[in-house]
């Protein structure tokens, strides 16, 4: 989603802004700006649609000077056009804003400003900030800055320059990220870490409430009342890399990811199998054996993929650790009012760990007094930091929109947790020493899926064109129907669902024509006869069928139309092995299907607004 580049130095800023605005194209975009300075003036320069159309203007059109922000927009207040994408300026194009977040009492505001005799040039609630900063600016840019955003109601990460102050960038966050950092160019801005990488080596993340100002040789950390704070520079966190956004051999970040997933599993494994007490362990979850037996529940909550992953910890930790869970999408949790005792937990699951919704659901279970947790894959983000302990993935970046190895990496840190909390509760050691041993079976079993793609390529080109699909599973395999339905939708665009496979006589079945696929996932488990029954239910339909089998499997093949084989694992461990093929199905298709895969429309890889 929308973000954020900042540089003022002794370089021009225009190059540096566009190649930052390029590394954070992955958290998608539908248009971008920037704006730079040089003496006492502003040059704005912005554009609908992709960066290249912001790099034509700029040959036309260059933007001199050494300071500058930059900004890449997805759409809340207003569509996507040239006249909406930051930066928004004030009236007399003295102070320029761009801004990630949402300003919740923007419509009130533009109506006082309307009344003020102040014309709108966009349908932005960005504007408003503008207009506002310009208001109270009495030659004092930070001052403007904070008296305005006392009036605001909201989420921002934001950064505003003023040519009456060349070389100064105020930024200021609440509820969107922003990170400063110090190279030796100058000092650097972005809502992202990654977007700075290999230009500095310290950062400093801000906090809610903090307002910065930068300068060349200079920054300065304020609270929201202006009284001064000390920056506490970190290093930059380890992958940040110029290697970082490199495809590699790969045509796209999501085959890339698929790939990388025995990789990132035994990352996420490394170090955290307990040989001698059979069980796993991690370093920051800050809270003792003796506080873990005294949970008696867990909520689980997060988004999109991550919360299908939260899917698969529900019958793991039910299964293994034998505590009730609760599933709950964090955009719902944050406004519910459940009952919770002190003997709850909240396990915040989040890729980014920005997501705008996981955050205030985080926030609130803290507001009420509950321990919370969050299983996260960027160090230093957000949640990470806002939660009472966690653990992080180890996956490395993911940079395609359509998480992939960070669902596999979710689901498999979620079977560490469920191994540890069981083993505190009622799992044998001979219990636990087994499950080691097919954990560390597990990249291996993955890297051996791999072996369908040639097959799941043909499958894509027979059904690339049909306008519906279905995905049907059972037990553990359910959340991993949804998640394949969810893979095809974000980047083919072709409508799927996701279902308990039994369910879908409930309604989903009236879908089913000769072209309709169903993808049924089919390995050996407790269920297997009751997943056939309901294949031959879509069979008697006459709806063609892809089944997901583990090994060779006969009575699956006599009815499905297409097979794909996976490995054997056992069950707890088979949503890890069978989503493989479906990433696959999901990329081929929507390869086959012309679209772009690793930047969907209208999807955004880090979503940043509630
Ligand atoms: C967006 C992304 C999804 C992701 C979801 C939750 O919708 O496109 O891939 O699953 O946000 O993100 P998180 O970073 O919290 O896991």
């Amino acid at each position: 989603m929308c973000g954020i580049i900042g540089f003022t130095g002794r370089c021009e800023a225009a190059p540096i802004l566009l190649e930052g605005l390029r590394r954070l194209e992955y958290r998608g975009y539908d248009s971008a700006g920037l704006v730079t300075g040089t003496g006492r003036q502003l040059h704005v320069r912005k554009k609908a649609g992709r960066l290249c159309e912001l790099l034509r203007l700029l040959a036309a059109q260059p933007a001199a000077g050494c300071y500058g922000i930059g900004h890449t927009r997805w759409a809340t207040h207003g569509p996507a056009n040239d006249r909406n994408a930051h930066p928004h300026t004030d009236s007399r194009g003295w102070i320029a804003v761009v801004h990630n977040g949402v300003i919740d009492n923007y419509a009130v505001l533009r109506e006082q400003l309307q009344r003020q005799g102040v014309v709108f040039r966009s349908d932005t609630d960005t504007e408003v900030l503008a207009h506002l900063i310009a208001r109270c600016y009495q030659g004092d840019l930070v001052g403007a800055v904070q008296q305005a955003l006392q009036l605001v109601r909201g989420t921002y990460g934001l950064a505003v320059v003023c040519q009456q102050e060349p070389g100064i960038i105020v930024a200021a966050r609440l509820g969107s990220p922003l990170v400063i950092g110090s190279g030796r160019a100058g000092r650097y801005l972005a809502s992202d870490a990654h977007a700075l990488a290999g230009w500095v080596d310290k950062l400093h993340y801000l906090e809610d409430g903090q307002i910065c100002q930068l300068s060349g040789e200079d920054c300065e950390l304020f609270d929201q009342r202006l009284a001064p704070l000390t920056i506490t520079l970190q290093d930059a966190p380890g992958e940040l890399t110029d290697g970082l956004l490199d495809k590699g051999d790969y045509p796209h970040f999501m085959l890339k990811e698929i790939y990388e997933q025995p990789e990132a599993l035994t990352n996420a494994m490394r170090g955290r199998l307990h040989e001698a007490d059979a069980t796993a362990h991690f370093g920051g979850l800050n809270l003792t054996a003796a506080q873990l037996r005294q949970v008696e529940r867990i909520i689980i909550t997060g988004c999109g993929t991550s919360y299908y992953a939260g899917l698969v910890g529900e019958y793991l930790i039910e299964e293994l650790a034998r505590l009730p869970v609760e599933v709950e999408y964090a955009s719902e949790l944050r406004y519910r009012h459940p009952p919770l005792d002190r003997h709850t937990i909240l396990l915040a699951i989040t890729q980014s760990g920005e997501t705008a919704d996981t955050l205030a659901a985080v926030r609130e279970a803290k507001r009420r007094g509950q321990i919370t947790l969050a299983i996260c894959n960027v160090v230093g983000s957000s949640i990470a930091r806002e939660a009472d302990g966690g653990v992080y993935l180890h996956a490395g970046p993911e940079i395609g929109v359509a998480s992939t190895k960070a669902f596999t990496a979710q689901c498999l840190v979620l079977t560490l947790l469920a191994l540890y909390l069981g083993r505190l509760r009622h799992l044998s050691a001979a219990q636990g020493q087994r499950i080691l041993q097919e954990l560390r079976a597990l990249p291996e079993a993955v890297r051996a899926a791999f072996a369908c793609h040639t097959q799941v390529k043909s499958i894509a080109e027979k059904y690339a064109h049909v306008h519906n699909a279905l995905y049907l599973g059972r037990q553990y395999l359910y959340p991993v129907a949804l998640e394949g339905a969810l893979k095809l939708k974000e980047i083919s665009y072709i409508h799927a669902e996701g279902y308990p496979a039994a369910e879908m006589k409930h309604g989903p079945i009236a879908l089913v024509d000769e072209h309709t696929p169903s993808v049924f996932l089919v390995p050996r488990g407790q269920v297997f006869d009751k997943v056939l029954a309901n294949m031959q239910e879509i069979k008697a339909r006459g709806g063609p069928i892809i089944a997901v089998v583990s090994g060779h499997d006969p009575e699956v093949a006599a009815l499905a139309d297409d097979v794909i084989s996976i490995p054997h694992v056992p069950e707890y461990l088979q949503p890890i092995v069978a989503v493989v093929p479906l990433q696959l199905l999901a990329y081929e298709m929507a390869l086959l299907r012309g679209c772009d895969v690793d930047r969907p429309r209208h999807l955004a890889k880090s979503v940043t607004v509630e």
